[in-house]
């Protein structure tokens, strides 16, 4: 059975996209079958694997409010072994179109549950937010995926967003686990990064993944080619640093 990741921080720019689009790919790239669920209306993750969110008709939007069904959601192979339910700027709506629906925590679980079996690994990428869609990517998942980035406010919203976590086991997927910290945009150069990372450390009790990883100019020109790292760069710092992560994310074992 696959294991379904869902990449959560509900602050905005520490890395949510970036490991989702290439966490994703390098799993496809050592033979794993993965989905890649974008629920950021922002569509980030959908444009860095090649889609133009202007011009796709079937999402994760029109998926949620059951106007298609998964099969016809899904985008096939935007990167080796990767398939994807893209998003755009129509999901922004979605929270007020449904807020009456039934078992509105559960409209994402519900809808890919005949899909889930076809996948090794489902990663999810999150919006910035504690809302209705994060919840429903944390009813869907198997685990939580944390990104930090290595700055000097890292572990502000930290505790908020575990406690959140702790609630949605609590009272709707009982479940669900922490899959782990990871840290991201490590600058050598600083004794900042290294300060963070210690600092983050002493205050969790959280899995850290060992993988760091480091700031890469070429992770962060990849997507405006519509490419994950280890196409546009495969030899990269970012490309080798996403893999060992995937290697570790593979190996990870839970009881
Ligand atoms: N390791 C990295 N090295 C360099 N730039 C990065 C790295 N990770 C992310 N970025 C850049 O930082 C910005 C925010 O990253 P993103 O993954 O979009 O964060 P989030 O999804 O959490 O908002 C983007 O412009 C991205 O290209
Ligand atoms: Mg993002």
């Amino acid at each position: 059975m696959g294991r379904v990741i869902a990449i959560a921080n509900q602050k905005g720019g520490v890395g949510k996209t970036t490991t989702s689009i290439n966490l994703s790919a390098a799993l496809g790239e050592a033979g794993k079958k993965v989905l890649v669920i974008d629920t950021d209306p922002q569509g980030n993750t959908t444009s860095g694997l090649g889609l133009d969110e202007n011009e796709i008709e079937n999402t994760i939007y029109e998926l949620l409010i059951g106007e298609i069904t998964t099969d016809e959601a899904i985008t096939k192979e935007v990167a080796k072994n990767v398939d994807i339910i893209p998003s755009n700027v129509n999901l922004a709506a979605v929270e007020i179109e449904l807020i009456d629906a039934d078992d509105k925590e559960f409209i994402l679980r519900n809808a890919i549950s005949n899909v889930k079996d076809n996948y090794d690994f489902i990663i999810i990428d999150c919006p910035p937010s504690l809302s209705m869609l994060t919840v429903n990517a944390m009813t869907t998942a198997n685990t939580v995926l944390v990104p930090i980035q290595c700055e000097y406010y890292a572990l502000e919203g930290l505790s908020q967003l575990l406690y959140t976590v702790n609630l949605v086991k609590e009272r709707l997927n009982p479940e669900l686990e922490m899959e782990g910290i990871v840290f991201t945009m490590f600058d050598s150069r600083t004794n900042l990064s290294l300060q963070v990372v210690e600092n983050v450390k002493e205050h969790i009790e959280e899995n850290v993944y060992k993988t760091i990883i480091p700031r890469n100019i070429r992770l962060a020109e990849a997507p405006s080619y519509g490419m994950p790292i280890n196409q546009y760069e495969p030899k990269s710092a970012g490309a080798e640093a996403y893999r060992l992560l995937a290697k570790e994310v593979i190996n990870r074992k839970f009881d």
